[in-house]
């Protein structure tokens, strides 16, 4: 069992499943988890106690300031979106819930990782960055990967091959103007197009139901949680035990003056470098304009 520290801010369905998911995946040792209502935190850290009883982890309630101990704090505290809702749409309340986080965890560990999960990310991220004082590499939002994850799971289901044999990466903002790089799609070190080629119409049906799917889930069942915890639990995996995983998370961009996905390399302090992307004209014009949302949400932040 890994001997690493991970806090969870939020106890609800998500914080409580990426909890699970560390848990079961035997990413962390000790995990705190902190939410304000004492009675709801109290129970889910008792119901993990009794699903991981005969691993060896310390699974613990507490405080704000016992999480800026923790190695990574995952914030996941603030309103979920309703059917309806976009992401952006959270921006107001959850920026007022971020802050008190973050002052509330004052002063932070000088070498802490924030890994943001709450919604609208990038935006949320970007502002976690600046309230917390920390170096920008060092927070960072789980962004598009799970977007990523979800297009990855078409094409290998359209092309009868497992997932991990598709490279897939859907960049920009988690959320409305999200885009597929499929200039950079590949199977097998060959252009997606030359193993499956989907005309303009397929290409954006694929695109539209893979920024859909939360939506669609929310509808059905009010929020999301087993994807979101699958792709933090691999964040916080590559973090950890500092493995140079290359995944697309939300993450500061001097270039677009805002966070937003694209690829990184993630080790244990974070986004420890970043690697080329070369994008086509039309790609670049898209990430260009989920990158003008994204800033335009950022402005009518209260600073
Ligand atoms: C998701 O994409 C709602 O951001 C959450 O599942």
């Amino acid at each position: 069992m890994s001997a690493h520290t991970i806090a969870i801010i939020g106890a609800g369905s998500v914080g409580s499943t990426i909890a699970h998911t560390l848990l079961l995946r035997r990413v962390v040792g000790d995990l705190i988890l902190v939410d304000i209502d004492d009675k709801l935190c109290r129970a889910q850290v008792d119901d993990l106690s009794d699903g991981t009883s005969l691993a060896n982890v310390r699974i613990r309630q507490g405080t704000l300031a016992d999480a800026c101990r923790a190695e990574i704090t995952i914030i996941t505290a603030g309103a979920k979106q309703r059917p309806g809702d976009t992401r952006l749409d959270l921006i107001d309340r959850n920026f007022k819930v971020l802050k008190s986080v973050l002052d509330g965890m004052k002063p932070l560990r000088e070498d802490a990782v924030l890994l943001l999960v709450a919604n609208p990310v990038d935006v949320l991220t970007a502002m976690a960055q600046k309230i917390s004082g920390l170096p920008r590499n060092q927070v960072l939002g789980s962004g598009t990967l799970l977007d990523s994850m979800r297009l990855t799971r078409v094409l290998a289901h359209r092309l009868k091959i497992a997932d991990r044999s598709v490279q897939a990466t859907v960049i920009g903002e988690h959320g409305d103007s999200q885009c597929v790089a499929w200039s950079a799609t590949t199977v097998a070190g060959q252009h997606l197009f030359e193993v499956l080629p989907l005309g303009a119409a397929e290409r954006a049906e694929i695109a539209e139901s893979t920024r859909n799917k939360a939506g669609a889930i929310i509808a059905a069942k009010g929020f999301t949680s087993f994807g979101v915890a699958a792709a933090t639990t691999t964040l916080c995996e590559s973090i950890i035990f500092d493995q140079r995983q290359v995944l697309p998370v939300s993450h500061w961009h001097d270039e677009y003056q805002c966070c937003l996905s694209l690829p990184a390399v993630l080790g244990r302090n974070g986004v420890v470098d970043t690697v080329p992307f070369q994008l086509e004209g039309e790609e670049r014009t898209a990430l260009e304009g989920s990158a003008k949302s994204i800033r335009d949400v950022m402005a009518t932040c209260a600073q």
